[in-house]
């Protein structure tokens, strides 16, 4: 497995297989990985001749208050990790190589961003502004890096997934977006790096996200309640399990605005904190 540090290291990396017309898998993370990226990494090994894996933790889509500075860094286990797993190239530029002058000026690491309108306002993006701004610019630089043929997303950040695959149809970027299922620990807890910072009782309690939205999804099935009911109730019982609720909001799944009683496609999404730890889950429901 070889390591690149810049992208001109990334690009000799990649050059053999370039010349010999290899297809090449790319799965972008910001480290601490866990199984749920490794699944990521064998959806990639299955559809492309090489993958590339790269850990960047990128500053420009966390928020003044976030824990951009506090976010588990685990290089060394990670290459470990991919390196069972197979995968052929890590990626892991500094912060400087990808928003040259970073360091030097925080506030304007470049004067370029990529914006998807609309999609990325409700849910994550009403609580997190810029958030998305942030990753659809980092992930359209490390596309334009890498040059993937197949790009791997985990459906777990369902609005993520979306607005870049928005993007990438908006701007005709020549890459195949794959989507890789949710893995869950046995409880039903989301796989997530930011499950770390929860103590091995609050991974219990955490449980709870998943089994109401399973509740969610059934009453919906069932046609038992309102959209609005559902939505009302989740927040209730999630709330009456210590957590506080950014959201619970039944979508149309294609377009992430608020259901309507016709949609047939849908995705609940949910995030909630469990002290200060923001968890995010979502389940499709097909009417
Ligand atoms: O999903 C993530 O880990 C990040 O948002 C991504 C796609 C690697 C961009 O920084």
């Amino acid at each position: 497995m070889i390591i690149a540090k810049t992208i001109s290291e990334l690009q000799q990396a990649l050059s053999p297989s370039r010349q010999t017309g290899k297809s090449i898998g790319f799965v972008p993370t910001m480290g601490n990985l866990h199984q749920g990226h490794l699944s990521l990494v064998e959806k990639a090994k299955e559809v492309a001749d090489v993958v590339v894996v790269s850990i960047f933790v990128n500053p420009t889509q966390f928020g003044p208050n976030e824990d951009f500075d506090s976010y588990p860094r685990t290089f060394d286990a990670d290459c470990e990790k991919l390196s069972s797993q197979q995968a052929d190239i890590v990626f892991a530029p500094s912060v400087d190589e990808v928003y040259p002058g970073y360091s030097s000026n925080k506030t304007k690491p470049s004067l370029t961003k990529v914006h998807v309108e609309q999609l990325g306002k409700q849910h994550c993006g009403a609580s997190r502004p810029g958030h998305f701004d942030g990753v659809t610019t980092i992930v359209s630089k490390l596309f334009n890096m890498v040059r993937p043929d197949i790009a791997v997303f985990g459906q777990k950040d369902f609005q993520q997934i979306t607005i870049i695959r928005r993007m990438v149809q908006d701007l005709n970027i020549p890459v195949t977006i794959i989507s890789a299922p949710i893995l869950r620990e046995e409880n039903g807890l989301a796989m997530s790096s930011r499950n770390g910072y929860l103590s091995t009782s609050e991974k219990e309690q955490a449980a709870a996200i998943y089994r109401t939205l399973t509740w969610a999804k059934k009453q919906l099935e069932e046609h038992k309640l309102s959209f609005d009911e559902v939505e009302q109730s989740a927040v209730k019982q999630l709330s009456e399990q210590g957590f506080r609720v950014d959201y619970f909001n039944v979508s149309n799944a294609d377009t992430l605005q608020v259901a309507e009683t016709t949609d047939k496609n849908l995705v609940i999404l949910v995030a909630a904190y469990l002290d200060k730890v923001r968890l995010i889950d979502n389940i499709q429901v097909t009417l």
